[in-house]
């Protein structure tokens, strides 16, 4: 079953029914202020950081789910009859609703008793606020007296503490309403130089700032009594919660459309300059109003709306195919892409699964996240690079995560995820591979952000690659730590104490338990980094990481092979995990998805195996599964993965982060059906028409779809923000066509599926347009290019030394083209 549409001409997802499984929601900003929408107008916005800077209220495991929003109400002032047009938070049967869900903003509207409203929520380039734009149509035969009301309820910033912290909360709301715009300035008096305003394009017929004047006691968002009588109370908040609402009276013609505008922003001044006058309290509005005027103007708000289009226009223009399969085409051209965005911005910080007040931007996290991205921005990936080798350890670790605020690594946490640093010389190396900028090894970069201890950013890349190194266990594979890729195998923990983090708990020494997935990483590494000293011209380093990946490769099939797939650890007493010796968890995804990926085991046909079992054991008809047969009771010495019931999570679910590791792998042994058919079982599109059973966004990935073990198989959840999105991004862009980025150039080497007739594609690359286009000719995966009329030797097409501009790829698959 679904429940809309995608418009793919517009880049839109188009909801026709609001009450979707779960709140299917959108993103507005990309830059520094962003917001959350649902498709019933429900979510949040904030300044940077979620929780520090939360704009606006939301509580979190509320019921209904997406309550807290961007609610606007409309009132027949003859029947005295109000609604929402996007259905909450009222509920009435609308006509003809829609949310279309677009790239940056959103547009939803409905008709009720011939009144059709339409409310389109952006925020524009360059500026640190949204606009609301309302658009109110009399479709009735007769004339029409309208009250319009906007409303938001303002956070006290900090959103943990807004949460919490009700002694001192209830008593130091502060708000300001000066020519129909009202400020609202909690702590401005004090610390704070930043406040946020909410105004209206027109004559005011009235507003409220103090929650319970306009609810009215024991009401709640769905019935407000100021909106029932009719009239906003003009009430000034002290103290309780702060909001912001206006109401607007409209009196509407037949066929008459009126035009309504709403700006939310925050605004900072220099601190010397917070009061106007300077000696007293009053905020200093000039640097703000004009900002206020300008985009409450329709013109300047539409033209802001156009901006916001041909960025996205440039930003998805880089990267554009045109292939047999419309899921391929619709997520690779728009919502993937739009997905890598989003979590490049947001990592793991503010979805409705995630609160926005945990957790930071994650070290191997945002790492990955830029092989979906730095096509894209490559300058603000570069920026992104420097962030997090500045939170690296001197001894090459890594704090786990680190604040986008003050850009420190989170002492919360810590270190000793011993994946942690690998995914430097990954992230570095993609950069690389974009851009070709070689300057960014030269930067100096501190270590954990303490002046003086600056080095290149290359000694950083070899710190990751040494910190690995200086940690073997037993076996000589790469000690784990508190847990490597899987956060939730945590073998040196041992908690039996409730509410214990399986995270930061640590009570075994960690000089046995080893990850032979870091060992795959570390292969993979390797060969990276000695590219990129080759190309440095350091050959007798790139000998060295060469030597050292070589030497790795020989451990994990000494000590990692399990005779018919990769092993997945030992644990702290030296026992295997995932081998076909254990009781529960034989089998893991990471291992054998990592280890052939990286190469290993490709020529002596264990690759081959192991992708056998992997698609034997773990591959489902909605997805691969993290292992099998899941974890009945809890371990002591497994930690997390064995707390979630069979079928959740990490305890065999399907993650979707990691099953692009198998397509690749997959793509190495050749197998371009396979890997495709794995591409799509998770492909959110592919998956639209089950969306009762899918229930999250099909136009997002989710991190997880509940495994076969679980009652739910097949029910998505934690959509939006995880490494999903760049992952597939990359496994279907760089490994499957095969458009690949290499140092050097770009690398043409499809392995699609055998009925595909072949594929065209547009890849802005170096400054450079590359029309390619694929043509299959017979079987297999050889390829032969003619780049501007020329046949090439092998697939690896060389920047244009001459000025040109445009170079058009003619690939012929399959059968050779010259004999
Ligand atoms: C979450 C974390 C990620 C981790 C994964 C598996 O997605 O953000 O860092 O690798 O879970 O545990
Ligand atoms: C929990 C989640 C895991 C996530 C981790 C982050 O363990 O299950 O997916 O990576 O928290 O701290």
């Amino acid at each position: 079953m679904k429940f809309g549409f995608f418009d793919d001409q517009n880049r839109e997802y188009v909801i026709t029914q609001p009450n979707t499984p779960l709140p299917w929601i959108n993103y507005l900003g990309c830059q520094a202020y962003f917001g959350i929408i649902s498709n019933t107008a429900g979510g949040y916005s904030f300044y940077r950081d979620a929780r520090l800077r939360r704009l606006t209220r939301y509580r979190y495991n509320n019921a209904p789910m997406d309550f807290g929003g961007r609610y606007i109400y409309l009132r027949d002032d003859e029947s005295r009859q109000f609604w929402s047009p996007s259905w909450q938070p009222t509920r009435h049967d609308l006509e003809n609703y829609s949310c279309r869900h677009g790239m940056g903003y959103t547009v939803i509207g409905s008709t009720y008793n011939g009144i059709e409203a339409h409310t389109r929520y952006f925020v524009p380039l360059d500026e640190n606020l949204e606009i609301w734009q309302l658009t109110v149509t009399n479709r009735r035969a007769t004339r029409a007296q309208i009250s319009t009301f906007a409303s938001i309820e303002f956070c006290l910033w900090d959103a943990q503490d807004d949460a919490t912290n009700f002694q001192r909360n209830f008593n130091i709301g502060q708000v300001e309403v000066e020519d129909g715009v009202i400020y609202h300035k909690t702590e401005y008096r004090e610390r704070r130089n930043h406040f946020a305003y909410f105004g209206c394009s027109e004559q005011s017929a009235g507003f409220d700032t103090q929650r319970e004047a306009f609810l009215g006691p024991y009401r709640g968002w769905d019935s407000p009594a100021a909106v029932e009588a009719g009239q906003l109370t003009n009430s000034i908040a002290h103290g309780w919660s702060p909001i912001g609402a206006h109401q607007v009276k409209l009196d509407l013609a037949p066929g008459e459309t009126r035009q309504i505008a709403f700006v939310l922003g925050y605004q900072e001044n220099p601190v010397d300059q917070k009061f106007d006058p300077e000696d007293s309290q009053t905020i200093n509005k000039k640097q703000v109003k004009p900002v206020i005027a300008k985009y409450l103007d329709p013109k300047q708000a539409d033209a802001a709306f156009e901006r916001l289009r041909q960025h996205w226009d440039k930003l998805l223009g880089i990267f554009q195919v045109d292939t047999p399969d419309i899921h391929t085409n619709r997520m690779v051209n728009i919502w993937n892409a739009y997905q890598c965005m989003v979590t490049f911005n947001l990592s793991r910080s503010a979805s409705f699964y995630e609160s926005g007040i945990g957790r930071g931007l994650g070290f191997r996290d945002s790492n990955q996240d830029l092989l979906g991205f730095v096509h894209m921005a490559p300058e603000r990936a570069r920026q992104r690079i420097l962030d997090l080798a500045a939170t690296q350890l001197p001894t090459g670790g890594a704090y786990h995560q680190y604040q986008p605020l003050t850009k420190r690594g989170n002492n919360d946490i810590g270190g000793g995820f011993n994946d942690d640093p690998l995914w430097l010389i990954v992230g570095v190396s993609a950069y690389l591979k974009e851009t070709g900028d070689w300057s960014i090894l030269d930067e100096e970069v501190l270590f954990d952000n303490q002046p003086g201890s600056e080095k290149p950013l290359y000694e950083h890349l070899l710190r990751s690659f040494s910190y690995t190194l200086e940690r073997l266990g037993p076996h000589g594979l790469p000690l784990i730590g508190r847990a490597d890729w899987n956060d939730c195998l945590n073998l040196n923990c041992f908690s039996s104490t409730p509410g214990q983090s399986f995270q930061t708990t640590t009570n075994k020494g960690g000089q046995v338990a080893e990850s032979v997935f870091i060992a795959g990483l570390f292969v993979s590494a390797s060969r990276e980094l000695a590219a990129i000293a080759k190309h440095c011209r350091l050959n007798a380093e790139a000998d060295t990481y060469l030597r050292e990946g070589t030497k790795m490769e020989q451990v994990v099939h000494e000590h990692g092979w399990d005779g018919e797939w990769f092993l997945r650890a030992y644990d702290d007493s030296g026992a295997k995990i995932g081998s076909k010796e254990c009781a529960e968890g034989k089998i893991f995804i990471e291992s054998n998805g990592f280890c052939v990926l990286a190469g290993i085991g490709l020529d002596d046909g264990r690759a081959a195996k192991a992708l056998a079992a992997t698609h034997e054991h773990l591959a489902t008809k909605h997805g691969i599964v993290v292992l099998q047969p899941p974890y009945s009771k809890y371990y002591l010495n497994l930690g997390e993965i064995s707390s979630y019931p069979p079928g959740y999570k990490e305890n065999a679910g399907v993650f979707c982060h990691v099953n692009p590791w198998v397509m690749i792998g997959e793509t190495r042994l050749g197998h371009g059906d396979q890997a495709h058919d794995y591409y799509s079982r998770i492909n959110p599109s592919a998956r639209e028409e089950i969306s009762d059973l899918h229930r999250c966004e099909p136009y997002v990935y989710a991190q997880m779809i509940a495994g076969k073990d679980a009652p739910t198989f097949g029910e998505a959840k934690n959509s939006w923000l995880t490494g999903t999105a760049a992952w597939n991004y990359y496994a279907i862009v760089q490994w499957i066509l095969g458009i690949r980025t290499t140092l050097d150039g770009l690398e043409i080497a499809p392995v699609i599926p055998k009925n595909w007739p072949g594929f065209k594609a547009t890849r802005i690359f170096r400054g450079v347009v590359y029309h390619i286009s694929i043509e299959r000719k017979g079987d297999g995966n050889q390829i032969s290019l003619i780049v501007d009329g020329s046949p090439i030797e092998g697939n690896l097409v060389l920047p244009p030394t001459d000025s040109r501009k445009e170079v058009t790829i003619k690939g012929f698959l399959g059968e050779p083209l010259h004999k």
